[in-house]
C-alpha cells in the first residue's frame, strides 16, 4: 500500500486520544502506578537522610532538627545510640517502602501494557472475523498478521515504557520551570527562549520519523507476507523447484527492510546530539549573561551556581521527552496501522431490527441481481433465478462465468451491488447473519481441515453435536470406514491442511460436516471436481444421502453430476444464458447441449 493511501485512510485523531481510549479501562491501575512512582521518587530523595542524621547528629554535635523530635524514638532526651538505632531502622523502612513501590510500579505497568495489547489484539481479530470476504481478496494475510503481532507489540512497549514517563517528565519540567522563574525571572526567560526552537525541531523530527517508520513497517510486513506465502506454499514450491525464486523474493524484501531500518536509524541518531547542542547553547547564554551580572554585582556567584544546577535538572526531562518523541512516532505509526484495520468498513451490515429466521423452507429467488467485486467490471448482470423449496438446481457454464459468485451471494459472503435476493420471500439482508448462514450448508471443491482430531473436524459443522451424531454423520458420508482404519480412529490428528488425508477422504469429511449441520439449504460447489472417478462414486453416494429433503444448488463442470437436477441453469459471462431441465436444454441445442455432447464423447472415448 502506498504512503499516500495510508495517509488518506489514517484517522485524523491524534495518538493521545487513541491511547487514552485503550487505557481508559485501566485508569485505576494507572493511578496506582502513578502513586507508586511518586512514592519511589520520594523514597529515593529520602534515602540519604538517615546517613545525614548519623553523621551530623549522632557522631557530630549538631542538634536534631525540630521536626524530627516529633517522630517517636527521637525524643530529645533519648540517648545518641537510640538515635542511631532509629536512623538505622529508618534506612531499612525507606528502602522497603521504596522497594514495594518499585515492585508495584514495575508489575502493574507491565500488567496494563499486556492487557491493553490483549484488548487490541482481540478487538482487531474480532473485527477481522466480521469483514466481508472482499477484504481478504485485496489484503495479504502476512501483512495483517504483521499488524496483529508487531504493531500491537510496539503499542504495548509504548504503554509500558513511555506513557507515564511522558506525564512524569512533563510535570517535572513544569515544576522546575516554576522554581526557576521564582529564582531568576530573566534567566528563566532565556531558558524559555530556546523552547520554540526545540519544539520546532522535535515536531519536524517526529513527522519525518513517522514517514520513515511507515516505510519501515510496510517493508517489514511485506517480508512477513513473503514468508507466510512461501511457507504455506512449500508443496507447490517443491513441485516447481522454485526454491531459488522464493529465496530471491525474500532476499529483496529483507534487504529493503534493512535499508529502511538504517534510514530510520540515521535520522533517529541525530536527535540526541542536536538536542544536546541546543541545551549547551542555552547554558552558554545563561553563563554569558550571568558572568556579566556577577561582574556588575547584580548577582551573587552562589545564585548563579544554584541556577545552573537547576538548569541541568530542567534539561534532563527535556532530553528524555525529546527521546520519547521517537517512541511516540513509532507508537503512532503502529496505532495508525491498527486503526486502518479497525476502520475498514467492508463489514457485511446487519440491520438493527434484523430477524432471526425460523427454519427456512428453502425458496431462493434472485431478482435482477448485479454484482461486481471491487469497483470494476460487472461479474453478474441482471441475474434472475427462481428456486422452489426442496428443488435440486444444477449450475454449469464456462469457467469464469460467475457460478461460484452466484453461490457466494446467498450466504452474503459478498453483498449484491444491485437487485435483491430473497429466501422464503424475504430479502436476505433483513435476516441476522448468523441466522442466515446457520441454515446454509456448504461442500466446496476442497475441504479445509483445521489442525485437530478427525472428530473435531467433523463437529465443525455443528459445535454442539453429540458423539453419536458425529458417528452417524460420518457413516452417512461414507467416511466411517476409512476413519476406523486410521491409527487412532476418530482421535487421529489431521494436519493444518489435512495433508495426511486424500482428496476424496477430505471431501467425505466435508460432507459429514454438512450432514451434521443439517441445513435446509445446501450449496455444493464442484464437490467432486478434484476426485477420480472411483472416489467420485463414493462421494456422490454420500452426497445423495445428504441432499435428501433440502434445497440443493450444485455447481459442476461434469454434467453427469447435475443432469438429473430439477432445473439446470447455464451461466455465461455473468448472465443466465439457458434455463430448464436436461431434456429442455438438449432440445434447445445450444451451450448445454454442446457441452453435453463433448463430454459424452469423452466418456465414450475413455471407456
Ligand atoms: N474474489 C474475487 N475478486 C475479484 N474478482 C473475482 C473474485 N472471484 C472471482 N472473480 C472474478 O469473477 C468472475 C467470475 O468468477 P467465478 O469464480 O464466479 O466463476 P466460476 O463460474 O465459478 O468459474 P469456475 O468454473 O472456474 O469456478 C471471474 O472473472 C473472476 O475473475
Ligand atoms: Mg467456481
Amino acid at each position: 500500500m502506498s504512503q499516500k493511501h495510508l495517509k488518506q485512510k489514517a484517522p485524523a485523531s491524534g495518538l493521545a486520544t487513541l491511547v487514552f481510549k485503550q487505557v481508559k479501562p485501566y485508569t485505576k491501575w494507572l493511578v496506582l502506578i502513578f502513586i507508586a512512582m511518586l512514592v519511589e521518587t520520594i523514597m529515593g530523595l529520602a534515602a540519604p537522610w538517615p546517613l545525614k542524621i548519623i553523621i551530623d547528629n549522632v557522631i557530630g554535635n549538631q542538634p536534631l532538627p525540630l521536626w524530627i523530635t516529633w517522630v517517636k524514638g527521637f525524643g530529645a532526651q533519648g540517648s545518641r545510640m537510640a538515635w542511631a538505632a532509629s536512623a538505622a531502622i529508618l534506612l531499612v523502612v525507606i528502602t522497603i517502602v521504596g522497594a514495594v513501590a518499585g515492585y508495584v510500579n514495575s508489575y502493574f505497568t507491565e500488567s496494563v501494557s499486556q492487557y491493553v495489547a490483549n484488548d487490541v489484539r482481540l478487538q482487531v481479530y474480532h473485527h477481522l472475523q466480521r469483514l466481508s470476504l472482499s477484504y481478504y481478496d485485496t489484503h495479504q494475510i502476512g501483512k495483517i498478521l504483521s499488524t496483529i503481532t508487531t504493531d500491537v507489540t510496539t503499542m504495548q512497549d509504548f504503554v509500558s515504557n513511555s506513557l507515564l514517563g511522558i506525564l512524569i517528565d512533563g510535570m517535572a519540567i513544569l515544576g522546575i520551570l516554576g522554581l526557576m522563574f521564582y529564582l531568576n525571572f530573566n534567566f528563566a526567560l532565556i531558558v524559555l527562549s530556546v523552547t520554540p526552537f526545540l519544539i520546532f525541531f522535535v515536531t519536524k523530527f517526529k513527522k519525518r520519523v513517522k514517514v520513515l517508520m511507515h516505510e519501515l513497517r510496510n517493508d517489514q510486513s511485506n517480508m512477513f507476507a513473503v514468508l507466510q506465502q512461501g511457507l504455506e506454499s512449500m508443496r507447490v514450491i517443491n513441485a516447481f523447484g522454485s526454491q531459488e525464486v522464493e529465496e530471491n523474493k525474500l532476499k529483496k524484501v529483507s534487504l529493503e527492510t534493512v535499508q529502511a531500518a538504517l534510514k530510520t536509524r540515521r535520522l533517529k541518531s541525530m536527535l540526541s546530539p542536536v538536542v544536546s547542542i541546543m541545551v549547551s547553547v542555552c547554558i552558554a547564554m545563561v553563563l554569558w549573561r550571568g558572568a556579566g551580572l556577577v561582574l556588575k554585582n547584580a548577582l551573587t556567584i552562589g545564585a548563579l551556581t544554584v541556577f545552573l544546577s537547576y538548569l541541568n535538572k530542567f534539561f534532563s526531562p527535556v532530553k528524555d521527552l525529546a527521546k520519547m518523541a521517537n517512541a511516540v512516532a513509532q507508537a503512532t505509526v503502529s496505532l495508525e496501522r491498527i486503526q486502518l484495520i479497525l476502520k475498514t468498513d467492508t463489514i457485511i451490515p446487519e440491520k438493527i431490527d434484523a430477524i432471526k429466521p425460523m427454519s427456512f423452507k428453502g425458496e431462493i429467488v434472485f431478482k435482477n441481481v448485479t454484482f461486481s467485486y471491487q469497483s470494476g467490471a460487472k461479474v453478474l448482470r441482471d441475474v434472475n433465478i427462481d428456486i422452489q423449496p426442496g428443488q435440486r438446481i444444477g449450475i454449469c457454464g464456462p469457467t469464469g462465468g460467475g457460478k461460484s459468485t452466484v453461490a457466494s451471494l446467498i450466504p452474503r459472503f459478498y453483498d449484491a451491488t444491485g437487485g435483491q435476493i430473497l429466501i422464503d420471500g424475504i430479502d436476505i439482508t433483513l435476516y441476522t447473519l448468523e441466522g442466515l448462514r446457520g441454515q446454509i450448508g456448504f461442500v466446496l471443491q476442497d475441504t479445509v481441515l483445521f489442525y485437530g482430531s478427525v472428530r473435531e473436524n467433523i463437529a465443525y459443522g455443528r459445535m454442539k453435536a453429540t458423539e453419536n451424531e458425529i458417528l452417524e454423520a460420518a457413516k452417512l458420508a461414507n467416511a466411517d470406514e476409512f476413519i476406523e482404519k486410521m491409527p487412532h480412529g476418530y482421535d487421529t490428528l489431521v494436519g493444518e491442511r489435512g495433508v495426511t488425508l486424500s482428496g476424496g477422504q477430505r471431501q467425505r469429511i466435508g460432507i459429514a460436516r454438512a450432514i451434521l449441520r443439517n441445513s435446509p439449504i445446501l450449496i455444493l460447489d464442484e464437490p467432486t471436481a478434484a476426485l477420480d472417478t472411483e472416489s467420485e462414486k463414493v462421494v456422490m453416494e454420500a452426497l445423495e444421502k445428504l441432499m435428501k429433503g433440502r434445497t440443493v444448488i450444485t455447481i459442476a463442470h461434469r454434467l453427469s453430476t447435475i443432469s438429473h437436477s430439477d432445473k439446470i441453469i447455464v451461466i455465461k459471462d455473468g448472465v443466465v444464458a439457458e434455463e430448464g431441465n436436461h431434456q429442455d436444454l438438449i432440445r434447445l441445442g445450444k451451450i448445454y447441449a454442446e457441452l453435453y455432447h463433448i463430454q459424452s464423447h469423452q466418456e465414450a472415448d475413455k471407456s
